[in-house]
């Protein structure tokens, strides 16, 4: 179904209307509270996500049409099939099942009559044993010595997940192991963590849903004949662990692994953290903070389940998501975490949201007919406010804004903290309501955003702000009409980068590129060289 040609969408647009002819500042005039009534609370464990939407250039009219729009696209049911694992990712015939990794074992989730529950629950025990046994020493590298290092390598959604995890939890609790994230394909990368490393003492963690990607091989292999080098090329399957769907492809690429922990077909990359993905967090924050983690998922996924499409904060954000990028036209959306444990955030959702949502045709094949995902990029504030926020105040693209702030500091510098959070407060200000100056000075204003707090950074509260953009992508895909599941777009540079491999080791002059490419192969293999 079209979103565009029904009634919903019409009633949105007129919405749209009246509010461009408004402001920010009348909006809070009219109703002061609307910081009240739209925002959304939620209990995680003990603490608190507040998601804040009232700087958004909406009133209660434009939330209406905006929830009337979602029921329309059928979010609630598409909602329950993606949970239930009707097939949801119709060009790989794939469910979706990310949330059932997050689940306890109190109802059956089947894929193909086969319940999933039991193989799920399997695996988290054996993530969870692993990662004890290595952090207390039992299990070791092949002289026996206590593993120091865990290298983690792969790239996309086995890589940014992983890696996001790592830097926040890491300002709550150290690490009990050294750990190091290699993903690119260049090889200084990967040198550059070995040179901290000692082979005796690492620990690889290989993750790669399709155990085919090319930089995560690369870099697999590189690091196979360094502990090869070291402790012989018999006791490298000593230090390596695999996370994939195919863990027997390990040994046909080159590599050997004792430890396979297997994911699943139905578990995309970019939602692949509530799995064994995760493993090199369960070895260095331990069992704990990954079953904190999925609880806090899971928190997230009930929350989406159950509350009212109103109160709904997946729902809620997603929507307004709609109305920025497909009904206004604003381009991009910038996220600016106040926190620096947070500073890949901006990342992690650039791919969640861009690889998800960044398509041109329906589920049923036709194109789109509403701009579809936006460009999600950003940072870290207070960063942000002295590279790129003159733009978002000034410039003359409106770019909606994400802030994501953190009540407690795991320091004693209070004052420090709150000034951190004070600027996060007044970007939101600034933005919303300017200033009128002389022309130069002037800020218009009337730019929105939505703040988003959480009472404390914890394993909980990471895993449910993780799912909220989940689902919020989710939401946004449902209403495009698009299959959020699939990433066909990526496999064109990826055949190409073969081909031109192939032309780059080729002795000669081969045939097959343009002109330009052809060019340019011809002048790398001039100028290349390598010690
Ligand atoms: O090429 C894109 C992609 O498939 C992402 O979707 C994925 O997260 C990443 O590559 C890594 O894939 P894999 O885990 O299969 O190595």
């Amino acid at each position: 179904m079209d979103i565009t040609t029904t009634p919903a969408w019409s009633a949105a647009l007129k919405c749209a209307d009246l509010i461009s002819q408004t402001t920010l500042k009348d909006l809070f005039a009219r109703n002061p509270a609307r910081a009240e009534t739209l925002s959304v609370e939620l209990l995680v464990g003990e603490d608190i996500l507040l998601v804040d939407f009232s700087k958004q250039n909406v009133d209660e009219d434009a939330v209406q049409c905006l929830i009337a729009v979602a029921e329309q696209a059928g979010i609630e049911q598409k909602r329950n099939d993606m949970f239930e694992g009707v097939i949801v990712n119709g060009t790989e015939q794939q469910p979706a099942l990310h949330t059932a990794l997050r689940r306890t074992a109190d109802s059956a989730v089947n894929v193909d009559g086969v319940d999933v529950m039991s193989e799920i629950l399997r695996v988290r025990a054996q993530v969870n044993e692993f990662a004890e046994s290595v952090r207390a020493g039992r299990i070791t590298g092949a002289t026996g010595k206590k593993f120091q290092s865990v290298i983690n390598v792969g790239i996309g959604g086995s890589d940014l997940g992983p890696t996001l995890v790592h830097e926040a939890l890491t300002s709550v609790s150290a690490p009990a192991v050294k750990t190091h994230f290699v993903s690119n394909i260049d090889p200084t990368e990967v040198r550059s963590a070995l040179r901290e490393c000692n082979p005796e003492t690492t620990l690889v963690v290989l993750c790669s849903k399709s155990f085919s990607t090319a930089e995560t091989l690369s870099n697999g292999r590189i690091i196979a004949q360094w502990i090869s080098d070291a402790v012989g090329a018999e006791n490298v399957s000593k230090h390596f662990s695999v996370v994939s769907v195919f863990p027997e492809k390990v040994v046909s690429a080159g590599l050997l692994a004792d430890y396979a922990f297997p994911m699943w077909s139905w578990v995309g990359g970019r939602y692949s953290i509530s799995s064994a993905v995760n493993l090199v967090n369960v070895i260095a924050f331990g069992s704990n903070a990954y079953n904190n983690l999925l609880s806090g998922m899971r928190s997230m996924d009930e929350h989406f389940m159950t509350a009212p499409l109103h109160s709904n904060a997946p729902v809620l954000m997603g929507m307004l998501n709609v109305w920025n990028r497909s009904i206004l036209g604003r381009e991009t959306r910038a996220m600016v975490a106040y926190s620096t444990a947070l500073k890949s955030f901006a990342s992690y959702v650039q791919q969640l949201e861009m690889e998800s949502n960044g398509k041109r045709v329906t589920t049923d094949g036709d194109l789109v007919s509403i701009p579809t995902s936006p460009i999600v990029w950003g940072g870290v504030g207070t960063n942000a406010q002295h590279a790129y926020m003159q733009l978002l105040h000034q410039g003359t693209s409106v770019v909606p804004a994400d802030f994501i702030g953190v009540a407690a500091t795991p320091t004693h510098d209070g004052a420090a903290h709150d000034a951190l959070v004070a600027n996060l407060f007044a970007q939101t200000q600034a933005l919303a309501f300017g200033n009128v100056t002389d022309s130069h000075r002037t800020l218009p204003g009337n730019r929105p955003s939505t703040t988003l707090m959480l009472s404390a950074l914890s394993p909980r509260t990471l895993g449910a702000l993780i799912a909220l953009y989940e689902h919020s992508v989710f939401v946004q895909g449902c209403v495009f009409g698009i299959n959020s599941f699939d990433q066909w777009g990526v496999e064109l540079g990826k055949k190409l980068a073969s081909e031109v491999s192939a032309q780059i080791s080729a002795p000669s002059q081969s045939g097959g590129a343009d002109a330009s490419t052809a060019k340019l192969v011809q002048w790398y293999k001039t100028h290349r060289s390598n010690t």
